[in-house]
């Protein structure tokens, strides 16, 4: 486990956060994404900039990275910088849920920026890349075949209600293996 750590303090109510989560997400019915040909991403940010509604469109879906696209070995970086530390207010679907409970107590124990729902279709994964800061992951909805691979170890993260701190500014990837929705609730981590 050197790119993964469990920090099981906090014993989050999974059922509650998914339960509300379905709730919100059957009255937006569709994902997030930067480019609607995206297959791999989809989200839903918890947070946003305050009175900002573009913090959470386009390209502050998904934010810089950077990744190893060909034969050429060379690194390419992708997408735009975000201001991480200035996504401070919860989204409007999300007032006064059980998941603004959530996502005060990860800030009252952690500095972050984006908090976001992050879905992965079945046999589906990400490029290989790495971010500019590590993450903090609660898993909500997964299977045996999701697993995260981070330089050369590969981690299934359990939703047992606790937290993942992963190390994003490895090389790392993600994959859903299996033929359920994937759903985890995905911070920023700042320093
Ligand atoms: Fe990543």
């Amino acid at each position: 486990m050197k790119y993964i750590k469990k920090i099981d303090k906090f014993k989050l109510n999974i059922d509650k956060i998914k339960a509300e989560f379905l709730t919100i997400f059957y009255q937006m019915k569709s994902w997030s994404k930067d480019d609607p040909d995206l297959y791999d991403f989809n989200a839903i940010c918890v947070n946003q900039k305050p009175n900002d509604p573009s913090s959470i469109a386009g390209g502050n879906i998904r934010g810089k990275y950077w990744t190893y696209p060909t034969s050429e070995w060379k690194e390419e970086e992708r997408l735009v910088t975000i201001d991480e530390s200035e996504y401070s207010e919860v989204c409007e679907p999300f007032k006064n849920t059980y998941i603004e409970e959530v996502y005060d107590l990860v800030k009252s124990e952690w500095k972050i920026g984006r908090m976001r729902f992050l879905m992965k279709p079945p046999r589906s994964c990400l490029s290989w890349h790495r971010d500019p800061e590590k993450r903090l992951h609660i898993p909500i909805i997964t299977n045996p075949g999701c697993r995260m691979v981070i330089e050369d170890e590969s981690y299934h993260m359990p939703a047992d209600g606790s937290i993942y701190i992963t190390d994003n500014t490895k090389y790392h990837n993600f994959f859903n293996g299996g033929e359920i929705d994937r759903l985890h609730l995905v911070s920023t981590l700042l320093k």
